[in-house]
């Protein structure tokens, strides 16, 4: 048997949701498992990609054996059945750029858990494949929205379980996508911020989380202005994407530009805009990290509003 699922890249955090905002976009990677038929050959898993130099980084960067987050997606979603996986062979095709800030760890591994668990005839239902994936990447943000498509804000409670809710992202507004040829790995970008924060920053974000909500259900793009905000983790990694505070300054001359943030933790950058003058504010950006000698992949993109889809089964 071999199942093939196509997976959505995600943003997350977009300004005041820090590991509770995500979005899927659409750029897709596609992750094969096929059950092979010579004993004693384990699991092998190989990487292909379609992308250019600038939004790919050399593919030995996606680790292809047991420690890898499609190998542990795998093997927990067997064992919390009792089994223990043994002869497959995992393709994943990719086109969403590595370390960039755009899920393609979260792609991945909800990849695997869907083929996987189709492999088993489905023994996992929604509830256990977030649950089980956020094991895993450790925050639903990203995970939430590559599952079940569009804007939605997740959080992972005690007990593991995932509860989330869909919003609507307006149609007026644009998202523009810009990807520097650099990388930054999340866990270094997670390594800068500090255990605690000040409790006027965590009712600053908590406020603009708020507003956020409010701005998307009511297309209040003035309320967006203000909500597209953060002082839990863009401050502190700031220092890590050279350029962003010039960016941000540069944009917001711009009456049509309602926001920009980070994508993720970087190194992708998200402006959130009307839909006018979108050429202009790509040129800022661009003009801008070219000042840095950084190099850029920039395009506007809708909401992909369907999650993880199976696209091949193949007895
Ligand atoms: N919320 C996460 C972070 C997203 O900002 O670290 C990246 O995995």
């Amino acid at each position: 048997m071999k199942v093939s699922v196509k997976v959505p890249a995600t943003t997350a955090n977009i300004g005041p949701g820090f590991d509770c905002l995500g979005m899927a976009l659409p750029i897709y990677n596609t992750i094969t498992i096929e059950e092979t038929v010579l004993p004693g050959t384990g699991i092998e898993i190989n990487v292909m990609s379609d992308g250019d130099t600038i939004d790919q980084l050399p593919l030995d960067h996606v680790p292809t054996d047991e420690n890898s987050i499609v190998y542990k997606a795998v093997e927990l979603l067997y064992n919390s059945i009792g089994q223990t996986p043994s002869e497959l062979k995992i393709n994943i095709h990719s086109n969403i750029p590595v370390a960039r800030g755009l899920g393609s760890s979260s792609s991945v591994i909800v990849g695997a858990l869907i083929a996987a668990n189709e492999l088993l005839g489905r023994p996992a239902d929604e509830v256990a494949l977030l649950s089980i994936a956020c094991e895993i990447e450790g925050h639903p943000d990203n995970i939430t929205p590559a599952i079940v498509g569009g804007l939605v804000i997740s959080s992972q409670e005690d007990d593991g379980s995932v509860i989330y809710k869909k919003l609507d992202w307006p149609q007026e507004w644009a998202i523009t996508v810009c990807v520097p040829d650099f990388e930054l790995s999340t866990d270094i970008a997670r390594s800068v911020l500090p255990k605690d924060v000040p409790m006027k920053d965590a009712i600053f974000n908590a406020k603009r989380l708020a507003m956020f909500v409010q701005a998307v259900n009511s297309k209040d793009s003035e309320l967006m202005k203000l909500a597209l905000q953060d002082r839990l983790h863009q401050p502190y990694r700031m220092k890590l994407i050279p350029g962003l505070d010039k960016i941000m300054d540069n944009l917001r001359h711009f009456d049509n530009v309602l926001g920009c943030v980070l994508s993720g933790a970087g190194s992708s950058i998200l402006v959130i805009s009307k839909k006018n003058n979108l050429d202009k504010i790509k040129d800022v950006v661009r003009e801008t990290w070219a000042d840095q000698n950084i190099k850029c992949s920039i395009r506007t993109l809708s909401v992909e509003n369907e999650g993880a889809q199976i696209i091949s089964n193949e007895d």
